[in-house]
């Protein structure tokens, strides 16, 4: 396994719509390997495989640094509630903006083997999976932020008062 170059908002890539994954191969799971090193290595909660340059429909997610969750062509079926707060991207480096997404969510997904499976996330689990699906399809959060984004210095003064 290894590192990957994030890239970076303005980079072309990401703003590509991903093909869907039919088979798993070996440099697939390479590629899901490099994913999760480059995203624990980064301290994000999670990345898809367009910030990394591929254009495949797979991303990772660990919203707590030891349960990580790797979602092959994953789609959200079910969206109900709304949570407002600050979200961040690994492509977008130094900064968080706020923005409304659904408080639950359920996926599908395939795993590794390509078994179906589902997932139900509240909180910042739904909002990870909505902010990495979004990625498949070439959109960045920035697109949805509510006001502006604000530095991560100025969040970390704003949460301690
Ligand atoms: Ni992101």
């Amino acid at each position: 396994m290894a590192l990957r170059q994030i890239r970076i908002q303005g980079d072309p890539v990401l703003n590509k719509i991903c093909k869907e994954v039919k088979e798993v191969t070996p440099r697939t799971l390479e590629l899901i390997g490099d994913m999760l090193d480059t995203m624990y290595e980064a301290n994000g909660v999670g990345l898809a495989a367009p910030q990394v340059g591929i254009l495949k429909r797979i991303v990772v997610i660990d919203t707590t640094g030891e349960d990580p969750v790797v979602m092959i062509n994953p789609r959200i079926i079910e969206a109900d509630g709304e949570q407002t707060g600050y979200e961040g991207c690994l492509s977008v480096p130094g900064v968080s903006g706020k923005v409304t997404r659904p408080n639950r969510v359920k996926a599908v997904y395939y795993d590794e083997q390509l078994n179906l499976k589902e997932i139900e996330g509240t909180e910042l689990m739904a909002r990870a999976i909505c902010h990495e699906i979004e990625h498949l399809d070439g959109h960045m959060y920035t697109e949805k932020v509510i006001g502006e984004l604000v530095d991560n210095s100025e969040l970390r003064e704003q949460e301690e008062e």
